[in-house]
């Protein structure tokens, strides 16, 4: 009925959401480590291999959940006949609409490593919070979508918030505002590789913008006759293209030959690469059951959250700059989605395009 529909929509998208706050905060912690080793320790691992793995894992969890989802619809079909079924709808004729959106994400995630790789972890969540306004700026021109000018204010205040909460050298350590204006200035660059780690960065913010108002755009043209697993097989099997054929084999492709496919691999590149997938699954979700503004706040406010997480597991008192910070974020949140007068993008109400 109409009535369960609603609420199921309205559970997958706060559950949606609630994960990817805390996906969002391990990871970036989790995967900075995994390339940042003490010197001495074993070689690093070749991110073009983690690319092609996330998309690996979520291509056949997807493939699982669109297997289970076309079941429920044909209990009697047999296993022959459900796989047909599933190849179908896999390839069907308008399948090659993700080829764009595969290669722009598969781009993405690889200069998310370079940006990893060669920024503190304060730099780079900082950086890729402009991810908020290009997704905003997309959703204007690309959907048509209009927001208020509170919706504006809440969206400085967000980045201010985040800007503060990173400042505040919590969670990772270094004063970015500092290391960012002196960057520009061009005087002491802080290490050889920032220069290429901010753009990285800056380029990936742009691209995960773009690539996720067109996923979201066509999800939801289409979720009544294709299914939301359906797209992310079709995503992630046009991603395996340009994650091997670019990334592993051209790329680092004599490297990898020397030194073997898994070489530096250990617990916490696994894990690295299990939350990328994981999140990668979330945030298409999110994409489908709220938005894309709204992925990004539940992403903003992971940085709160993992900055009070690492005050109370590890004791560090929590500092009256962090705390204002994310006081900041959370009154943006509020002000953003504050239902008086009724959001055109936002949680509130439900999206039912
Ligand atoms: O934060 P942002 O939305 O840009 O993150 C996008 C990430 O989610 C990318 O790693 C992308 O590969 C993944 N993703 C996915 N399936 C989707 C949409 C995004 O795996 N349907």
């Amino acid at each position: 009925s109409q009535a369960t529909n609603l609420r199921w929509h309205l559970s997958a998208q706060r559950l949606s959401l609630a994960v990817l706050v805390v996906q969002n905060s391990v990871l970036v912690m989790v995967m900075h480590h995994s390339r940042n080793r003490p010197t001495g320790s074993s070689p690093r691992y070749y991110a073009s291999t983690a690319v092609l793995l996330v998309e690996l894992i979520k291509l056949l969890a997807s493939l699982v959940l669109t297997t289970h989802h076309t079941w429920r619809n044909r209990r009697d079909a047999r296993p022959s006949e459900l796989a047909t079924l599933v190849f179908q709808s896999v390839f069907a004729p308008d399948s090659w609409k993700l080829i764009v959106p595969a290669a722009l994400y598969t781009l993405q995630n690889s200069l998310v490593y370079v940006a990893v790789s060669n920024l503190d972890a304060v730099t780079f969540q900082v950086t890729y919070q402009l991810k908020i306004l290009t997704t905003v700026l997309f959703s204007i021109v690309l959907l048509g979508r209009s927001i208020t000018r509170r919706q504006w204010l809440a969206l400085v205040m967000l980045t201010v918030g985040v800007a503060v909460v990173q400042g505040s050298g919590l969670i990772g350590s270094g004063n970015w505002l500092e290391r960012l204006t002196l960057l520009i200035r061009g005087e002491t660059l802080p290490t050889s590789g920032a220069f290429r780690g901010l753009l990285a960065v800056v380029v990936a913010s742009v691209i995960s913008g773009l690539t996720c108002v067109y996923f979201e755009k066509l999800v939801k043209d289409s979720l009544a006759s294709v299914s939301l697993w359906t797209r992310n097989v079709q995503l992630s099997f046009f991603s395996l293209f340009p994650a091997l054929f670019i990334g592993v084999l051209w790329q680092d492709g004599a490297s990898i030959r020397r030194d073997g496919f898994f070489v530096g691999y250990d617990a916490l590149v696994w894990t690295t690469i299990s939350l990328q997938a994981l999140g990668g699954l979330v945030v298409a979700v999110c994409i489908a059951y709220a938005d894309n503004v709204a992925k990004n706040f539940a992403a903003s406010l992971s940085i709160v959250v993992s900055y009070a997480a690492t005050a109370v597991l590890f004791g560090t008192p929590m500092s009256l700059q962090a705390t204002a910070g994310g006081m900041i974020v959370i009154a943006a949140m509020y002000l953003f989605n504050k239902p008086a007068s009724r959001p055109q993008i936002g949680l509130l109400p439900v999206s039912q395009e």
